[in-house]
């Protein structure tokens, strides 16, 4: 049986953690030299977007010990920022202990909105819409054929008045394993017209929304508090607690969940920005709240959970195009986008998990001094072996600074 257990992954050389990530998820040759080369090539990007002048490169990294729903998943990060992976693989190996995570989700499906203003009576409008649902729904699913074929396609309408009397039509549709904001902004396009001529309104604007309250995915945890010690996870309620009070707080604690969310979304080659303002206007539905919750169990352990849109897709955009995506992908081993947007779903529980533990105990600074340390050593000019010895000493010293690394580099010349 392939695991994704393993202890001491960052003590690797990248060779042997290629190794590793080859064998878990049956790379090619070809792969892991894609892996290797870390760049992509300059005609992918030029097709991709306009003006291309070259690549930004984002840090990718695996977070290892991740079981969700009894299997084992390596998940594939790209993150620039110190710790997230680490602390991501570290909340994992703690919730393994009593099984992993335990997911679900929604069906796939996807709101388009159609804007009809100027109509002198709203509710009239929305009457003759709503009769029309069959019509609407039948000329929306002429434009995705391929999509009806998968079992995916417009499912319902539904119309809301908006304070100002504007009367927005919510077209559902079930975008199968897309992202779907091509699909269904395809068809509020399409049925745009027909709304517009029985109707007394104009239509103005036909694009998706971002708060996808009907692709939901939910993972929870258990986190043994023999494991996490009594009284942190006191402090983990105390920091939850915070976060469900506090706007000012919770900002940061969705901050932490974004951390480890926008990192696989990234390395999937979706849409993050799509995912962000979802999941922040998910959080804001009934004043800004927490994506996770948190609550101790009759055994005093404690119990995570989290709920977010995760509009993620395994076919179109970047998601196929992308040759360092593509590999992701098939690293994950997921076959649907549901099972990605589940995935997602742990991983932001986990680095949210990750993130308070640190913050009820130790802080978060210690673990991120080591790196930064390194950093620092580098940026003084340090190479090799030096960089270790200068980045212990100025940990040690708590003294995390280019002068105090200049000063070491020419007390050890
Ligand atoms: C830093 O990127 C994320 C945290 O601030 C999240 C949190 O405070 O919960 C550590």
């Amino acid at each position: 049986m392939k695991t994704s257990k393993v202890s001491g992954f960052y003590k690797l050389s990248r060779k042997e953690r290629l190794e590793f990530v080859k064998n878990f998820a049956e790379l090619t040759d070809e792969e892991i030299s894609a892996l290797n080369e870390a760049t992509v090539d300059f005609g992918i990007v030029d097709r991709m977007i306009e003006n291309a002048v070259g690549v930004m490169s984002v840090p990718l990294g695996v977070a290892v010990n991740f079981l969700i729903n009894g299997k084992d998943y390596l998940i594939p990060m790209a993150v620039e920022e110190t710790s997230v992976i680490a602390a991501a693989s570290n909340a994992a190996k703690i919730a393994r202990a009593k099984g992993g995570f335990k997911t679900g989700s929604t069906e796939p499906v996807m709101i388009g909105q159609i804007q009809l203003v100027n109509s002198k009576n709203s509710e009239k409008a929305k009457k003759l819409i709503l009769e029309n649902k069959e019509k609407i729904l039948e000329m929306a699913n002429e434009k995705d054929p391929m999509l009806v074929k998968f079992g995916g396609g417009a499912r319902d309408i539904n119309v809301r008045i908006l304070d100002n009397g504007m009367v927005v039509t919510h077209l559902l549709v079930d975008v199968r394993d897309a992202m779907g904001a091509n699909a269904v902004n395809t068809m509020c396009e399409a049925v745009a017209p027909f709304i517009e001529k029985i109707t007394d309104g104009r239509v103005y604007l036909r694009i998706l929304s971002n708060l996808a309250i009907h692709r939901i995915s939910r993972a929870t945890a258990v986190f043994p508090k023999d494991i996490v010690g009594e009284e942190v996870v006191d402090g983990i309620m105390q920091a939850y607690l915070f976060a469900k009070h506090d706007p000012y707080r919770c900002a940061t604690h969705n901050k932490g969940i974004m951390n480890g969310v926008d990192a696989v979304v990234i390395a999937s080659g979706n849409d993050f920005r799509a995912v962000e303002s979802g999941a922040h206007a998910y959080a804001s539905l009934n004043g800004y709240s927490p994506l996770t919750k948190y609550e101790k169990n009759k055994d005093g352990d404690i119990v995570g959970s989290i709920e977010l849109p995760t509009p993620v897709g395994l076919i179109g955009g970047a998601t196929k195009v992308h040759p360092t995506a593509k590999i992701c992908i098939k690293i994950l081993g997921v076959k649907t986008a549901r099972e990605l947007g589940e995935i997602i779903a742990a991983v932001g529980l986990a680095q949210n998990f990750a993130a308070l533990k640190a913050l009820a105990s130790e802080g978060i600074q210690k673990g991120h001094m080591g790196l930064h340390a390194r950093n620092i050593a580098i940026m003084a000019g340090a190479k090799d072996e030096m960089i270790d010895k200068i980045s212990e000493q100025m940990v040690k010293e708590k003294k995390i600074r280019i002068d105090r690394a200049k000063e070491i580099i020419k007390e050890l010349e």
